[in-house]
């Protein structure tokens, strides 16, 4: 997938990225205790905006090809991209990902959790608890020499053996200075197809995983995308770096 090349990171702009790392995901821990029943996705957009701003960052979402806010809350049967608002109130039940991006010193960390709000149904955490080991497997299969059929591969074969779907129309991407980029990293695939991994890669690797069917609807908004038979959809979203010898995350707590 993509003939585009892939940029190769110094070590130096790979320290940048570690810092971004760090922010995205203390942002999003920062956010977590406002995940209860009762409050709005713009409240919980509100004080992204102003904590990123406060750590002389900025949000990349807001005004990225128009995109409204500062990050992005996909509740239940969101997919991704959904667009924080104040009549959004969550409930007790709901499952919400969050996905931040601050831009630090010019670099990008993106990364993304689904929350529980209250106490989901079984089926629910059952689908949360699933997509973050899909994350987690695709990242175990990082390292040099590894292709990004790999990633895929390993990620759709756990999720469909758990009688879920991999979503097919947003994938991961390469990320630094830039937003996205090359690579695109599908999160379903063939093993030894694809871009082979060499040392300095960053990209992203985000599985969304359907309930249903994989198959995905964009609202007349232009960015919410829902499944189309309206079942739940988890995500989970890390920013790695491909090192010397296997895999390094990027967006996790100092
Ligand atoms: N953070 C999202 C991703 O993982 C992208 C959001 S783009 C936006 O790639 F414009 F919707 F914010
Ligand atoms: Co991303
Ligand atoms: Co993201």
């Amino acid at each position: 997938m993509g003939s585009e090349r892939i940029t190769l990171l110094s070590s130096r702009e790979i320290d940048k990225m570690r810092q971004a790392g760090h922010l995205a995901a203390e942002l999003l821990e920062y956010l977590a205790p406002m995940v209860k029943p009762g409050v709005s996705t713009l409240e919980i957009n509100d004080e992204a905006e102003r904590w990123t701003q406060a750590k002389g960052a900025r949000s990349a979402p807001l005004g990225y090809h128009g995109f409204p806010k500062s990050i992005c809350t996909s509740v239940n049967e969101v997919i991704c991209h959904g667009i924080p608002n104040a009549k959004e109130i969550l409930q007790d039940g709901d499952i919400i990902n969050i996905d931040v991006t601050p831009i630090l010193n010019g670099y990008h960390g993106d990364c993304s959790r689904t929350f529980l709000v209250g106490n989901p149904s079984p089926d629910a955490k059952r689908l949360v608890e699933v997509t973050e080991k899909c994350l987690h497997l695709g990242i175990a299969e990082v390292k040099p020499g590894a292709r990004i059929g790999d990633i895929g591969a390993a990620i759709q074969e756990y999720a469909e053996a758990q009688g879920f779907s991999v979503v097919r129309d947003f994938v991961g991407h390469g990320i630094s200075h830039v937003f996205h980029t090359a690579p695109q990293v599908p999160h379903y695939g063939v093993r030894g197809k694809g871009k082979k991994l060499k040392p300095g890669m960053v990209f992203t690797i985000e599985p969304m995983i359907n309930e249903g069917t994989h198959e995905a609807v964009v609202l007349e908004d232009g960015w919410t995308a829902l499944t189309v038979d309206r079942k739940l959809s988890a995500q989970f979203e890390h920013t790695i770096a491909v090192t010397k010898d296997g895999v390094e995350i990027l967006t996790l707590k100092n």
